[in-house]
């Protein structure tokens, strides 16, 4: 993200002697991604270095991991997460349902706040939430994000955060890269700013606001999830969220899904254009994010706003279904339906979603679906995922077919 960001107080020469408010030395500490060779933001701590530990390091019983699916044949699926039971804190609510060699996709269904003295980390992937139910507040050590429906939050690894519920509670979809999570780099001009054709403005993110440095001692736990899903409860002699001031350009923010301004065609809008994050080289490896929300569909005398067959053999595709008013879908996915189309099979709309899409041509729709298409990435399905699976969705298609007498004829 070029947006450089500065908040609190740092000082104006990096790494020089810097006195926070009462005189203490404040101790600088730099959140890097690709190494030093990535985005980062300088960190200044009150008095203490985040690496003080006030007890031993310990291993957690429970763990993220995912748990592999027994032997399955090929196949599509459909994914019934509305339906999961809430249970617990943000990051014990969570279930991993994909999951790839770069790549997790877990929903996290919650009602309780993080306890007070307990934090989440994740120290092995970048994360993008889709806030599909709840208010609240994410709480990081860079300030403090409200987040409501229909917002995605960009939370780098490494981020220690906690989450407060304002609702009885919420509902997101989690999804992990090993890489940075970004805004196309594409969308943006050499400058670095994005272009005038883009369809997101970077300057339209919600930022962290930083709160006053918190000045306790005690033990505060920091859940680091690392490992490939192994837990390791850290424990600090002090506040994590001890900064009197940061800068940089890796950061927590939020970006609401109605701020993806879509772009409109004549004939049929292919989803590129509905991209609104990536991770990795895109499209080499890592996955392209979209967001399918209302727009004018094409207006060609003769277009078919419904999408075609495809058969995208180097990505595996993952659909989220925030409301049911996807048309290729309809009958089909119910709120919080992920779909999970693997690349080695080509997949299509249901029935005659074609034929009724004829009545959409230069309307304006209205629908909100997520979208992560994985490149040179297979991605599994967990155990937890084929439990709440779908189990003849293989056969939905003949099924929708029959229902609808969709043999189609000029
Ligand atoms: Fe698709």
């Amino acid at each position: 993200m070029a947006l450089i960001v500065k908040q609190g107080e740092v000082p104006r020469t990096p790494h020089t002697e810097f006195y926070g408010q009462d005189g203490s030395l404040a101790l600088e500490e730099i959140h890097g991604s690709k190494g030093f060779s990535g985005a980062f933001s300088r960190k200044m701590h009150l008095r203490r270095y985040p690496t003080v530990q006030s007890r031993p390091p310990k291993l957690l019983k429970w763990s993220l991991a995912p748990r592999p699916a027994l032997r399955l044949p090929l196949q599509p699926f459909h994914l019934r997460t509305g339906a999961l039971p809430y249970r617990g804190d943000y990051p014990r609510s969570r279930r991993v349902l994909l999951h790839g060699r770069t790549t997790a996709i877990s929903v996290a269904k919650f009602d309780r706040s993080s306890p007070a003295r307990e934090f989440f980390r994740n120290g092995e992937a970048h994360e993008l939430l889709f806030v599909q139910e709840g208010r609240g507040v994410l709480e990081t050590e860079y300030g403090e994000l409200p987040f409501e429906p229909r917002l995605y939050l960009v939370v780098p690894k490494g981020t220690t955060l906690r989450l407060k519920l304002e609702t009885p509670r919420a509902f997101f979809l989690v999804i992990e890269s090993s890489y940075p999570i970004e805004f196309p780099p594409h969308y943006f001009n050499p400058d670095g700013q994005a272009t005038l054709m883009s369809p997101v403005v970077e300057t339209e993110i919600g930022l962290p606001k930083l709160q006053r440095p918190q000045d306790v001692r005690g033990d505060y736990a920091v859940l680091v999830k690392h490992g490939g899903g192994r837990l390791t409860q850290i424990t600090l002699g002090h506040h994590p969220f001890d900064l009197v001031g940061w800068e940089g350009a890796l950061y927590p923010f939020s970006f609401e899904c109605s701020r993806h301004h879509s772009i409109a065609r004549e004939i049929h809008t292919a989803p590129p254009a509905r991209q609104t994050f990536q991770s990795g080289s895109a499209p080499h490896n890592g996955f392209s994010i979209c967001t399918f929300r209302g727009q004018i569909e094409g207006w060609h005398p003769e277009d078919v706003p419904a999408p075609y067959a495809h058969f995208n053999a180097d990505s595996d595709e993952m659909m989220f279904f925030s409301d049911t008013s996807y048309g290729a879908r309809q009958g089909v996915i119910e709120p919080g339906s992920i779909t999970f189309h693997p690349g080695a099979l080509p997949h299509s709309p249901h029935g005659d979603a074609a034929r009724r899409s004829f009545a959409q041509r230069g309307k304006l729709s209205h629908y909100l679906a997520v979208m992560l298409d994985t490149f040179f990435e297979p991605l599994e399905i967990t155990r937890e995922g084929w439990a709440c699976a779908q189990k003849d969705y293989p056969l939905s298609w003949a099924k929708a077919e029959g229902a609808s007498g969709a043999v189609l004829s000029a």
